[in-house]
């Protein structure tokens, strides 16, 4: 070999995906795959769901998943040993988690009844009687749904309840200059948008801060296209394909921005952290079970986080400053040597399919050794793996972060409130009753608190994540659990 064909090679090799470089090809042991809902009613109006359309595009796209893993026997991409009977019959290998809301909940069962599709589970008796699910070819998936404010939906929605991503990176980016020009460039546009809007349509948009203007485009964009999907009974116009168009384009910029991932700043893409968190959680979990659990799972979420994986995983080409098409999924899949059942070295596969259609194909974006990609990640602080680490980067104001601080909670937990030397009850809701055990104690530690200060002292004040030294060094905080910001679903 001369000399630079010899440096060609090694050069060669030091691109080629490490799977090929050690020699064999893998073969995909877990999936993590992050599910964007389908087709559903507008945000603008409330009361949002999956239409229709949408439950078939999450029923087709989990059709999909069945057959690249389960039944397609296409080798490198099925999942070794996970079979249909096994999975049917409710182990541990198949995971579908979602935050508890309509639009998500029920894209994350409509994936589940196409990966499940066709086969009716059920069970031979010892007398040689079969037991058949009632539900012939449906199949009752185990759903795992969380609600917005218990712990868990941090793996879904990292940046909602991220009181201080909000305010660094959301309203850092309504006060930059990109914004503001862009504001005022668009306003002509956007004004020219109002014969869309019906009545109602338009009141409710009004009550959002900057109304019918760019500081709204996603929520517009979103309406509007609704608009031309779906005829109305109303007498309002509809907007032409450019019209769409240039509100999508305006969409994708605001978009991009507010979910771009930005090395200095330790709060942007905050939701792709918490996701990649998750996602090696859930693969390394798959490894320690030696394969028994954690196979395939399935997370129901939000474009906004799509955004933020591509940002955060540097892959800017232009097609990713768009928002992902309705039923775009991203997948991680954990691949082992073919040649090597015990090697440790697994790969890590990451690709994305852009919505659901026959002909969108699963795209691989990235491949690189499991261990290494996670170092790195862990390295440039790109992963949150725990609620305390999520809770103290945010500063949330989410019940559950109570339980990580160390300091005294006092005010305003729904629990009690302190005023005058006197404990007043304040009404309980019922999503609190989890924290509130540990906040008794809290707040018991509290009410000694204010007796060593001199009865009759204590009123604390309505005082949002502002804390305040009192007497012995102890820390006051209080806790609310009002969002600031609208869910982007
Ligand atoms: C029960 O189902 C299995 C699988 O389809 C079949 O092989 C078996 O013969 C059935 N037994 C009876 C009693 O129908
Ligand atoms: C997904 O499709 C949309 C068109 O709906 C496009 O704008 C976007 O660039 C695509 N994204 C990727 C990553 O291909």
């Amino acid at each position: 070999m001369s000399p630079i064909s010899l440096t060609a090679a090694v050069l060669l090799a030091s691109i080629l995906p490490s799977a090929i470089a050690h020699g064999g090809h893998g073969h995909v042991v877990s999936t993590v795959i992050f599910h964007r809902h389908g087709d559903r009613t507008p945000k603008l109006l409330g009361n949002t769901h999956l239409t229709p359309l949408g439950q078939s595009q999450l029923f087709d796209s989990g059709l999909f998943y069945r057959t690249r893993y389960i039944t397609g026997n296409n080798h490198g991409v099925d999942i070794s040993d996970l079979e249909e009977k096994t999975i049917l019959t409710g182990r541990n290998e198949v995971n579908v988690y979602s935050p508890d809301e309509v639009t998500l909940g029920m894209s994350a069962s409509s994936w589940a009844s196409g990966f499940y599709d066709g086969a009716a589970p059920y069970s031979q008796l010892s007398d040689n009687t079969n037991v058949t699910s009632p539900v012939g070819d449906e199949v009752y998936a185990v759903l795992h749904s969380t609600p917005a404010d218990y712990k868990d939906a941090i793996w879904l929605k990292g940046d909602d309840g991220c009181t201080a991503s909000e305010k660094a990176a959301v309203s850092a980016y309504f006060d930059s200059v990109d914004f503001l020009k862009t504001e005022k460039s668009s306003a002509t546009f956007y004004s020219s948008l109002k014969k869309f809007f019906p009545e109602d349509a338009l009141a409710k948009l009004n009550e959002l801060e900057g109304g019918l203007s760019f500081r709204n485009a996603y929520i517009i964009y979103d309406y509007l296209y609704f608009r031309t999907q779906y005829p109305t009974s109303d007498n309002t116009p509809t907007p032409s394909e450019s019209e769409l168009s240039q509100a999508k384009q305006l969409a994708d910029q605001a978009e991009v921005a507010l979910n771009k991932y930005d090395p200095k700043n330790k709060l942007s893409a905050i939701s792709a952290r918490t996701l990649l968190g998750r996602v090696t959680s859930l693969l390394e979990a798959s490894i320690k079970s030696d394969f028994q659990t954690n196979r395939v799972t399935y997370l129901s979420g939000s474009y906004d986080t799509i955004l933020s994986l591509f940002s955060i995983l540097g892959l800017d080409g232009e097609q990713y400053k768009h928002i992902p098409e309705y039923g775009a999924s991203f997948v991680f899949e954990l691949l082992q040597d073919d040649d090597d059942d015990d090697d440790d070295d697994f790969d890590l596969r990451i690709s994305f399919r852009n919505g659901t259609a026959e002909s969108t194909s699963l795209k691989n974006l990235i491949e690189d050794e499991f261990d290494d990609l996670k170092e790195d990640w862990e390295e440039e602080g790109k992963l949150i793996t725990s609620a305390s680490q999520w809770c103290t980067l945010c500063n949330s104001d989410r019940e559950f972060c109570a339980l990580y601080d160390d300091r005294v909670v006092v005010e305003k937990a729904g629990v009690a409130t302190l005023e005058g030397g006197k404990c007043k009850k304040e009404s309980m809701n019922n999503a609190n009753a989890g924290v509130i055990g540990a906040m008794v104690t809290l707040v018991v530690l509290g009410a000694s608190l204010a007796a060593a200060w001199g009865l009759g002292f204590v009123a604390f004040g309505r005082r949002r994540k502002q804390e305040q030294a009192i007497g012995m060094g102890a820390v006051t905080k209080t806790v609310s659990y009002e969002s600031s910001v609208a869910e982007r679903v």
